[in-house]
């Protein structure tokens, strides 16, 4: 399939505005970053086992949101980040996203510390799984998470996803060490 025509297909079922019950996932704009910058970015306890060192600036946040915003239509690999919202506030609590790799796609996630413990995530994360699935051409939605991150290993389960073992050394969570670390990994497959 052409990559235009990919991407107006990738459209219609990942598309800049999905809505679940609690949650709006809106495409990021570039003025979610002060919501981001303060809510979560420059938070050491959320950003702990995530991928990016933890913002001590607004500018890391904009470049941050730079990046995701860019790879949205990536033509290789696109990465669609959605801005997670409360239903009546346009104002970003956290981010959940897709990265398309063939006929996988990698789901990954984050929120504010203050909404933690209300399924906000696992909401989110059982409609993209339910959205990816829907592409004929996708078989697996995976994820994982360090393997001292429970909490996003509950994400995992709640969404539906089955634990497949311990990737070693696999990613690096700069947070926390330079050092590639062990993570756990999860997903759910198309059953044929
Ligand atoms: C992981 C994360 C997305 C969970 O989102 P959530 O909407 O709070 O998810 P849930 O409400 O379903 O809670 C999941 C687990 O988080 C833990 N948790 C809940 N409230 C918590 C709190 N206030 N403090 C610490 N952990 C908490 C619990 O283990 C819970 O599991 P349980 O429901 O079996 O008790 C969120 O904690 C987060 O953003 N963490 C930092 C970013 C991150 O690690 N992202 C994943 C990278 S792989």
């Amino acid at each position: 399939m052409a990559v235009g025509a990919r991407d107006r297909y990738l459209d219609l079922v990942l598309p800049p505005r999905i809505e679940t019950e609690r949650l709006q996932l809106r495409a990021p704009v570039g003025g979610d970053a002060v919501a981001i910058y303060d809510r979560y970015g420059r938070d050491p306890e959320v950003t702990r086992y995530l991928s990016w060192r933890t913002h001590t600036h607004l500018d890391d946040a904009r470049a941050y949101v730079a990046t995701v915003m860019a790879d949205w239509d990536d033509a290789i690999a696109p990465r669609r980040t959605w801005t997670i919202t409360l239903r009546d506030d346009d104002t970003a609590v956290g981010q959940i996203g897709l990265l398309s790799q063939g006929h996988r796609m990698q789901m990954g996630y984050v929120l504010m510390r203050a909404l933690w413990g209300h399924g906000y995530v696992p909401e989110a994360a059982r409609a993209l799984v339910g959205a990816a699935l829907s592409l004929p051409q996708v078989h697996r939605v995976w994820a994982f998470c360090d393997v001292e991150n429970l909490a996003s290993a509950r994400v995992m389960e709640k969404a539906g996803m089955q634990r497949e073992g311990v990737l070693r050394r696999w990613a690096v969570h700069p947070n926390v060490s330079a050092v590639p670390r062990d993570v756990l990994a999860y997903a759910i497959v198309r059953e044929v």
